[in-house]
């Protein structure tokens, strides 16, 4: 079955239209560091504007602890989403209370409205269904029909991405849409020679990913903290580098597996090797394979793939025609270990062909690191969504607005 698309809900005007979107954006000190996520929803939010639809804007805001939590409220990106649309945005102090109930009476037509975060309230994200559906039915109580667009969020099975779809006339927003459109081109026919790079720091979480991408792509690189989990896997020491010993065997397991089907797992030749975390550690490049012959001997730690690398590794991107990256090459965050990251979005930016940057901290990384969103093929607004989506896992808040694989 195919997803149900805003048409299918008829004319919005004069309704009350509850929008689920993903506005996690990260804060610091108060601040919006990068309001992608708040941009990327935009799209729905205005079409339903213009439609003159009463807009009732949900999402969450970081892992709270199922209570309010000052640091988490929707506040600061209610004013960002004001600002970007350029005209008022109402904000109400809780998600399904009594201000939240006097706001959405006070809606005029084509106004918008954004509730606080829904994880203040511990029925969002209950294991309990019925918890669940009770938060949602709450929710529901303020609206006409009801607009799933965060994108980031569909793996969650939580009230307001799961239950609450099927209380009101429910269908995706324009964002989930064209998530769909371009991930689907990756799973279902990419262009070929097909690219995909890892980084990020750990193993464990790329795991599904890795396995069920084997069978399909044509080029792994592997780079960021999970990279020294696969240079222990080949019997190098690492030093004190990130390393999940625990997840040893599965990698010698996805080596061998990737040279019988004949796909190539391409790892770092170079690494840089810090001597302790900082912006201001002292560091060198050393060869992949002698981490541990650095000055810091077997306390130095690596923090970037190396120049070698950061160039075998464009090289390779930019002969590909798809290309799928997620997880930055190294900690990009701090200047001295942001060249690796650096190389590969450069990369990505010169390809013939589709790149996708799968969200959460790779989107981060690239507009930290200020590269220009359109640079792109396409800049994923879900991370563990885009994940789980390559890894053909089922994902509850696409499947209750119709979609199937
Ligand atoms: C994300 O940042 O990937 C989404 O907003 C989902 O957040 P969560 O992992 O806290 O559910």
């Amino acid at each position: 079955m195919a997803l149900r698309t805003l048409e299918s809900l008829g004319s919005l005007g004069g309704r009350r239209v509850l929008l689920r979107c993903d506005l996690n954006v990260p804060l610091k000190d108060g601040a919006i560091t990068d309001d992608g996520r708040v941009r990327a929803s935009l799209g729905t939010i205005n079409t339903l504007v213009n439609a003159g639809a009463r807009v009732i804007v949900v999402s969450h805001l970081g892992r709270p602890d199922g209570a309010p939590d000052a640091k988490y409220s929707l506040a600061p990106v209610a004013q960002r989403l004001s600002e970007l649309l350029g005209a008022p945005v109402a904000f109400a102090e809780d998600t399904v209370g009594e201000a939240a109930a006097s706001a959405v009476e006070k809606l005029t037509d084509g106004s918008v409205l954004v509730l606080e975060n829904l994880r203040f309230n511990p029925e969002e994200t209950s294991k309990d269904e019925a918890e669940r559906r009770s938060f949602a039915e709450k929710l529901a109580a303020f609206a006409d029909a009801f607009v799933s667009d965060g994108f980031g969020v569909v793996h969650r099975k939580q009230a307001s991405v799961y239950e609450l779809a099927s209380l009101l006339p429910s269908a995706a927003g324009s964002l989930i849409a064209s998530e769909l459109e371009v991930l689907d081109r990756l799973t279902e026919s990419p262009e070929r020679p097909y690219a995909v790079v890892l980084g990020g720091s750990k193993v464990s979480d790329k795991l599904g990913v890795i396995e069920h991408l084997l069978p399909r792509v044509d080029t792994l690189l592997i780079g960021g903290g999970m990279v020294f989990t696969f240079l222990a896997a080949q019997g190098h020491s690492v030093g004190k580098s990130l390393l999940e010993a625990d997840q040893l065997d599965t990698v010698r397991g996805y080596l061998d597996d990737a040279e019988k089907r004949g796909v190539r797992i391409v790892l770092p030749t170079d690494i840089v090797v810090a001597e302790k975390f900082g912006a201001d550690a002292e560091h060198v490049v050393q060869p992949a394979d002698a981490i541990e012959d650095s000055p810091f001997g077997a306390s130095g730690l690596g923090l970037d793939i190396g120049p070698e690398t950061g160039r075998a590794f464009a090289a390779e991107i930019r002969d590909a025609k798809t290309v799928f990256w997620n997880g930055p090459m190294g900690v990009f965050e701090l200047e001295a270990f942001a060249e690796g990251t650096r190389a590969v979005a450069q990369a990505l930016t010169e390809v013939d062909g589709l790149s996708v940057v799968g969200g959460g901290d790779s989107a981060a990384a690239v507009r930290a690191l200020g590269f220009a969103d359109d640079a792109f093929g396409h800049i994923s607004t879900g991370g563990g969504a885009s994940l789980e989506f390559l890894e053909g896992k089922r994902l509850p808040g696409l499947e209750v607005l119709g979609w199937q694989r």
